[in-house]
């Protein structure tokens, strides 16, 4: 497997503080900071003058498993696109991509929302669309239970659907601005959509002309086989979580392979793994750094976060004990990939719980290295030019801390390898990730 992809592609996974749990009890995170707008703008800056492609807003739709929020974030931080728009403000070239559910939020709000968000940022945005696997945002809609998780991609498909046509319900060239004839839109320019579908019914037109991208881009994450399918037929920016460089080939592989099937070219997609790290100035110093972050995990925090994803309240077992045997990813109607990760490495690695949670605690189920960013340069080498990746969903511990490493430290060192930019070349989110107009 040859690359796809010219040069890679870099996004920031961003949770509040970074991707470790514990982030926010470390001295250098100002406190209640959570809240605090000023933090995210600060990452954002670290980004865009590293010349990232994207900056990534996830959402759960739920404060997440009982008590879990006593021990810290992801709550008390922003919803993707009130954070999304304020960053649009505050940054120039930098993609903007949020996080919303075909499950649980209407295709019609949707469309408003991401539009909105790629007016706003003119032309950076893109949309993740999810299917919601947590059964904690179920219950936030009404709902005392999962729908079956292919329904859920069968809702997606529909979805998807109504949100493209109502971007496209008007003509690129709808808007004439006649101030003599007073003629805002051109007649028959701008049309309604009139969907009857089996979930949703909706007339439209979209309240928005198009913006400058064309489209806002679409990003997916689905592992499962329908996931995948959904993934190979319309996303453009695909998200994934492998812990190994043969998963990853695998992975890409399959996806490839089903991009051409579904008539589309491999360069239509950009596939990101997530990648979490620490960097030091020399291997020892990052696996220090690493046990010293590792050491402010609270494994009930972790362990109540994850209950969603592992079916099971792992607060409930002795921290010095085995990790409970895990349901079977098939027979759960959440989130099967991420559940076959951790079974996976609380079988083969023979973990105490505690252990498992302070593993999980940053690398949440991704592909991890621990070293001296000339080691983290190499290993983002070898996955792009073995084709296991056309660039990363890059998920540091800490932020602004361990992001200001790698923007420093590592991001020059793929620069000098000709792997990475060293400037924007266009201004839009589909220019950077070298997506066509659709
Ligand atoms: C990097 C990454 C980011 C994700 N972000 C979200 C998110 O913000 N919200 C969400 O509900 N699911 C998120 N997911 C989960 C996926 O949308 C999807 O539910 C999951 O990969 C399971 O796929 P499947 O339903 O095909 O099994 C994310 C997954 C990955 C790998």
């Amino acid at each position: 497997m040859t690359r796809t992809h010219r040069q890679l592609h870099l996004a920031l996974f961003a949770l509040p503080h970074g991707q470790l749990a514990s982030a926010w009890r470390l001295p250098e995170i100002p406190a209640d900071s959570t809240n605090d707008f000023r933090e995210y703008h600060e990452a954002a800056r670290i980004i865009e003058q590293a010349r990232f492609d994207a900056f990534f807003i996830a959402d759960k739709l739920t404060a997440g498993a009982d008590g879990s929020w006593q021990y810290g974030p992801p709550v008390d931080a922003f919803e993707p696109f009130s954070l999304g728009g304020a960053l649009a403000a505050v940054t120039e070239r930098l993609g903007i991509v949020a996080t919303a559910s075909t499950t649980f939020q209407h295709p019609y709000l949707i469309a408003r929302q991401v539009l909105a968000l790629d007016h706003l940022s003119r032309g950076r945005a893109g949309w993740n669309i999810v299917t919601s696997y947590s059964a904690d945002t179920v219950r936030n809609f009404g709902l005392d239970d999962h729908l079956p998780h292919d329904e859920r991609y069968e809702i997606a498909e529909e979805a998807l659907q109504i949100v493209r046509a109502l971007w496209r319900s008007w003509d690129e060239d709808a808007v004439t601005w006649d101030r003599e004839a007073g003629v805002y839109t051109r007649p028959g320019s701008v049309r309604p959509i009139d969907h009857h579908g089996r979930y949703f019914q909706v007339a439209g037109p979209g309240e928005f002309r198009r913006s400058v991208q064309g489209e806002p881009v679409r990003v997916q994450a689905g592992s499962s086989g329908r996931g995948m399918a959904f993934a190979a037929a319309h996303a453009e920016m695909i998200f994934t979580a492998q812990t190994t460089l043969e998963s990853g080939v695998a992975f890409a592989d399959e996806i490839r392979g089903r991009v051409r099937a579904a008539g589309r070219a491999e360069t239509d997609v950009v596939i990101m793994p997530g990648f979490s790290y620490v960097v030091g100035s020399t291997d020892e110093e990052a696996h220090r750094i690493n046990a010293e972050l590792i050491e402010t995990v609270q494994p009930e925090h972790i362990l109540g976060s994850i209950r969603d994803v592992v079916q099971l309240d792992l607060r409930d077992y002795p921290l010095d004990g085995p990790v409970p045997t895990l349901p079977d990813p098939e027979t759960v109607q959440g989130h099967q990939s991420r559940l076959a990760v951790y079974k996976r490495i609380a079988e083969t690695e023979k973990l105490t719980l505690r252990d498992f949670a302070r593993r999980v605690a940053a690398q949440r189920g991704h592909h991890q290295v621990v070293g001296s960013a000339e080691r983290i340069a190499d290993e983002l080498q070898s996955w792009f030019e073995s084709g296991a990746a056309d660039g990363f969903n890059v998920m540091p511990h800490t932020i602004p801390g361990q992001l200001r490493e790698f923007a420093e430290q590592v991001v020059p060192i793929l620069q000098r390898r000709g792997l990475f930019r060293r400037e924007y070349a266009g201004t839009t989110l589909r220019e950077h990730l070298g997506l066509a107009r659709p």
